[in-house]
């Protein structure tokens, strides 16, 4: 028997040792947790052999006989594994910055960053390591989280961390306006890339999903995509010509991100019902009061929505079961949708992103790990039924729209009547190619972000404040193209802080163009140096102008061809890396799922330095422009205009410019 010490570490300490010398005792497993449903058994028993040699190297030969019968017990019942042994004492969150061990500001912060994303307040199964989106993961097992803390809190300046998919290949020296950290995940081989690939590899312990912001440490709960999920439903009442005050949204989803919906309804104004199937997620969200009102019959439903759009209230109603239930109900009681949309995860379609009907959420997920073909069947099957009852909607004057989680995608797999009459493209529009990409995207305008160190609200309120000044001085002199975009922003920023958007860390998210991110983030580092703030890091979702390439979704309004290539997320993540980001990340499968995307970003600590000021400058302006130069070349009308706009402001940028071909000549 070896023998198992009771943790009487402090935070501190704890993150210091590392794979500490003793196991640490075992650990219960909580049903209260949301758990990461038992991944497909794939690997052959070779390959399982494999998988446990590989999760042995982490330690001590002393210790391996103790932890093999585990972790051929976590393989065995949840299909990976995952230490559970190893998960910290210690309460996982946001500490302020100074509270973490280390010699490096840089590091700190990103330890912060990583606490954050595995709060339990914050992280969808925190226990697997799992941050959003179902398979999203900051590590694939609990000794990688241990040896990252620990070297982040031994590193210098002078050092950087290489991150191979949740693995720390160790320190490696360079210097101090190298990045900290390099992130790669799920980086394949183009070929080995396959949603199976990922089981497979993920199994053996060699790769990970790191989704967009969970890998790169940058999530900051829900309130990222309430502020996309605002501009877009505000910009989709626009479209149809609607005022959102007495207008229906349909969607479903109360997971990681599709929470955000019933928040970002009711901010935009209208009536929203979202639907849920996993009584867990639809409780944590109306405990938070993400959601207003929880109905489990659809007859209450139907009449609740009636009277609330008859008093054009705001108001966000959870629906308690399948969202197909929904569609199909609305559609027989002619109950008018003015805007639908899903999200649900179906970048993860057969291992728990999407929910088939006649069956309950237990049942599904036992189906889903002993029988994955029928369970592939039934969730095809649903997904016609679903796109037949959208149609019958949009027949009716709905204006759907693909939310980015590969709907339409999964819908033409599945063989549903979603293919538009040429049969290449499909019946309805993504939200990029019809909103983001030429309201926002084609002129720089994305998820711009920032999280104080000090953990401390009333900097989170300074920073609003000061970004506020900032826009608004800008848009004195903003050419019409953008004001629309200056001012939604401006709004949200001034009504952020009563729409109480923290979970987790204290951050803010705007979507602002090269111009105003840099003017905010120096905005900031004076204040940091004139001791006004403490230290603030930069970051921004993956789901940005440049950093993506992602055919159906960030970058589906590219019609050149080139939608299909991923030169400019590289390009994005390299520039950014050698201008002065903190840490860079770059991953293979966001929101769209794996293979089908790769997405890049970055974090940047301000600390008042002019060094921290030089960087911002010089690596801000290619993190927007690369993307708009891009966009510009693929001939998107809007991003010409942006990218000629700062060649103006900028003479050091020169881009190569499209020449439009006339169609009469080519027709
Ligand atoms: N548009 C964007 O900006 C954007 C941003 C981030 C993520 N996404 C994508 O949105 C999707 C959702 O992300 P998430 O992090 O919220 O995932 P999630 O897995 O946390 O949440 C999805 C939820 O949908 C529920 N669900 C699945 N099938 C259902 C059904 N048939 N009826 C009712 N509920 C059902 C699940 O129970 C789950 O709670 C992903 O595909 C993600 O990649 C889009």
């Amino acid at each position: 028997m070896k023998t198992i010490k009771n943790s009487t570490m402090t935070f501190k300490e704890e993150i210091l040792a590392g794979i500490p010398n003793e196991l640490p005792q075992t650990k219960t497993y909580d049903p209260q947790v949301n758990h990461a449903p038992k991944r497909k058994q794939i690997l052959s028993p070779e390959e399982e052999i494999l998988a446990y040699r590989n999760a042995l190297r982490y330690f001590d030969p002393k210790h391996h006989a103790t932890l093999l019968p585990e972790f051929k017990h976590e393989l065995e019942t949840y299909g990976r594994i995952y230490m559970h042994r190893f998960r910290p004492d210690y309460k996982i969150y946001a500490r302020p910055i100074q509270e973490y061990p280390g010699e490096s500001t840089q590091a700190k912060a990103i330890m912060l960053m990583i606490q954050n994303n595995l709060d339990h307040a914050v992280a969808q199964h925190p226990d697997e390591l799992i941050t959003y989106g179902g398979n999203g993961g900051v590590f694939s097992n609990w000794a990688q989280y241990r040896l990252v803390m620990q070297y982040l809190a031994q590193m210098t300046d002078q050092q950087t961390l290489a991150i191979y998919s949740g693995h720390p290949m160790g320190l490696f020296p360079s210097h101090k306006d190298a990045p900290r950290v390099v992130v790669t995940n799920g980086m394949m081989i183009p070929n080995y890339s396959k949603a199976d690939d990922w089981e497979k590899f993920n199994a053996l312990g060699v790769t990970q999903y790191g989704q967009m912001t969970a890998g790169s440490y940058m999530y900051i709960g829900p309130q990222g995509i309430v502020h996309g999920t605002t501009i877009t439903v505000l910009n989709g009442f626009r479209k149809i010509k609607k005022s959102p005050k007495g207008g229906l949204f349909v969607t479903s989803g109360l997971g990681g991100m599709s929470g955000a919906q019933p928040k970002a309804g009711n901010i935009a104004g209208c009536v929203t019902v979202c639907g849920e199937i996993n009584k867990k997620a639809t409780k944590t969200r109306h405990e938070q009061g993400w959601v207003d009102e929880v109905i489990s019959d659809l007859d209450q439903l139907g009449k609740r929505v009636k009277e609330a759009l008859a008093a054009k209230q705001a108001v966000s109603i959870a629906w308690d079961g399948n969202i197909v239930d929904v569609w199909e109900h609305f559609d027989k009681e002619n109950i008018h949708i003015d805007l639908g949309s899903d999200q649900t995860s179906l970048h993860n379609p057969w291992a728990g992103g999407y929910y088939p009907m006649g069956l309950s959420y237990e049942q599904s997920n036992e189906m889903m790990a002993n029988d994955p073909a029928l369970f592939k069947e039934k969730i095809q099957e649903t997904l016609k039924r679903h796109v037949a009852a959208i149609n019958k909607h949009t027949a009716k004057g709905t204006y759907f729209f693909d939310y980015g989680n590969a709907f339409l995608l999964e819908a033409s797999r599945a063989g549903a009547n979603i293919m538009a009459e040429n049969n290449i493209d499909f019946k309805y529009s993504s939200y990029v190619q019809d909103i983001m990409g030429p309201m926002c995207f084609d002129y720089g305008f994305g998820p711009f972000r920032w999280v104080c160190g000090s953990g401390n609200p009333e900097d989170l309120a300074k920073t609003d404040a000061i970004a506020c000044q900032v826009l608004e001085e800008i848009m004195k002199d903003a050419p019409t193209q953008v004001q629309q975009q200056m001012a939604d922003n401006i709004q949200w920023i001034k009504g952020a802080q009563q729409n109480k958007l923290v979970v987790g860390s204290q951050a803010r998210i705007l979507y602002a163009d090269s111009e105003g991110r840099m003017k905010i983030a120096s905005a900031f580092n004076k204040a940091i140096k004139e001791g006004h703030l403490d230290t603030i890091i930069l970051g921004r979702d993956h789901h940005d102008v440049s950093g993506t390439d992602s055919p159906y979704r960030e970058t589906s309004n590219i019609y050149d061809g080139s939608r299909f290539t991923a030169d400019m997320a590289i390009q994005n993540v390299i520039g950014d890396s050698f201008r002065g980001a903190t840490w860079v990340s770059i991953h293979n499968g966001g929101g769209v799922g794996w293979g089908e995307v790769i997405n890049g970003g970055f974090g940047m600590v301000l600390d008042g330095s002019n060094d921290a000021q030089r960087r911002l400058e010089s690596m801000l302006f290619w993190d927007v422009n690369n993307g708009i130069a891009r966009r510009s070349w693929a001939r998107n009308k809007e991003a010409v205009f942006a990218i000629k706009r700062e060649m103006k402001r900028n003479p050091n940028l020169k881009v190569t410019l499209p020449n439009f071909v006339d169609d009469s000549l080519l027709n």
